[in-house]
């Protein structure tokens, strides 16, 4: 059974956060949130623990989890060898929706990293998960609580659809503010590489490291030769059910092209749906049309994309058309989920 409770983030009841960090302190499986997307959470040292979400999820186990922690200290016992990069990194954005990839040390089990000799840290900003990890005196590996492949949960209603019967618990703390995984940095090297962008952009790392990159295959399909260096990178993942097809290209044309092929396919029978935008929501015809934000703030388009995703699974819908949304930094991380929805299915029209 699962047991959900609601946590008031500017007031957290200590007794109900006692009870969720003692299940994690003994073994058990508790789904929260966090300023990314809701996380869930298993003592990350203890190999049977985490095992108990990669069932939960049917999470293929050569993919690796992020331990959470809730202090600086903690690196000591994780990491192996020094990282500036990742000293500078963590200084500046620590709590907050930034993992570092660092060499493990001989704590961290194979079975969390995938059997890499990496491992994957965050210290979230969520008071909620923030104040869950400091009580349950662990390490939290927290992958998001979505089912493996589903769109990433941004509200404890996401969590339930997908996990209800499959944890302990489950905390309710409202909406996901940034909506999108957190940005993946990994300082091993020389230069910081992004294996997964996220709300803090390419130009905020470089602000505080002066060079960083992008980890080349990120904008494309993967292939045997071309794989992701964050292993979790290389599978269909937030898919929805329906095909789903990006439109690139200038405002007109692509409207006018998502409204033939909406028009097409639902008088072959189809259920159609449209990703639109506040600005352009009046101008699509056929299917069922739905705003994901507005390009006056990409954050709310970011926080917007799972919703719609998981929204248009509700509706049934066979095929969905949507715009895109590469005209900023952050519109990077939007079209990397957006583009892996879509298995990589763009028109440019
Ligand atoms: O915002 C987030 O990061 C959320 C919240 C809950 O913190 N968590 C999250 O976890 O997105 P997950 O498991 O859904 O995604 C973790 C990603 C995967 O793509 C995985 O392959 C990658 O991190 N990863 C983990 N350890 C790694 C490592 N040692 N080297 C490279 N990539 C790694
Ligand atoms: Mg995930």
């Amino acid at each position: 059974d699962t047991k959900i409770i609601k946590i008031d983030s500017n007031n957290i009841d200590s007794i109900k956060l006692k009870e969720a960090a003692d299940i994690l302190k003994s073994g058990g499986l508790v789904a929260f949130p966090t300023e990314t997307v809701y996380g869930l959470g298993a003592d990350g040292l203890n190999r049977e623990a985490s095992a108990k979400i990669y069932t939960a999820k049917g999470r293929p186990s050569d993919n690796p989890l992020i331990l959470h922690i809730s202090s600086m200290k903690a690196l000591d016992d994780l990491t192996e060898g020094e990282s500036l990069l990742g000293k500078k990194l963590a200084q500046a954005f620590w709590p907050g929706p930034l993992t570092l990839i660092f060499n493990k040390s001989s704590r961290v089990p194979l079975t969390t990293t995938g059997g890499l000799n990496t491992v994957a840290i965050r210290m979230p900003a969520h008071p909620v998960a923030y104040e869950l990890i400091r009580q349950s005196g662990v390490y939290v590996a927290a992958p998001s609580a979505n089912a493996s492949g589903r769109p990433s949960p941004t509200t404890a209603l996401h969590v339930i659809e997908d996990m209800e019967g499959r944890v302990d618990m489950i905390i309710d703390g409202g909406k996901a503010d940034i909506g999108l995984e957190s940005t993946i940095v990994d300082v091993t090297g020389d230069v910081p590489v992004i294996l997964r962008p996220g709300f803090l952009t390419l130009e905020d790392i470089k602000k505080v490291t002066g060079e960083a990159e992008y980890d080349k295959s990120l904008f494309q399909k993967p292939t045997e030769n071309f794989k992701p260096k964050a292993p979790g990178m290389k599978y269909r993942h937030y898919a929805p059910k329906g095909q789903l097809t990006i439109y690139e290209g200038e405002s007109g044309s692509v409207i006018e092209a998502i409204n033939k092929a909406a028009a097409k396919k639902q008088s072959e029978g189809f259920k159609v749906g449209i990703i639109a935008t506040d600005e352009t929501l009046k101008a699509y015809k056929d299917g069922i049309i739905k705003t994901i934000g507005t390009r006056k703030d990409e954050k709310t388009i970011a926080g917007g994309l799972f919703q719609i995703l998981r929204e248009f699974d509700t509706e049934q819908a066979d095929y969905i058309f949507s715009e895109s949304f590469y005209d900023n930094s952050l519109g990077q991380a939007i079209m990397n989920r957006l583009l892996k929805a879509a298995g990589y299915h763009i028109e440019k029209v």
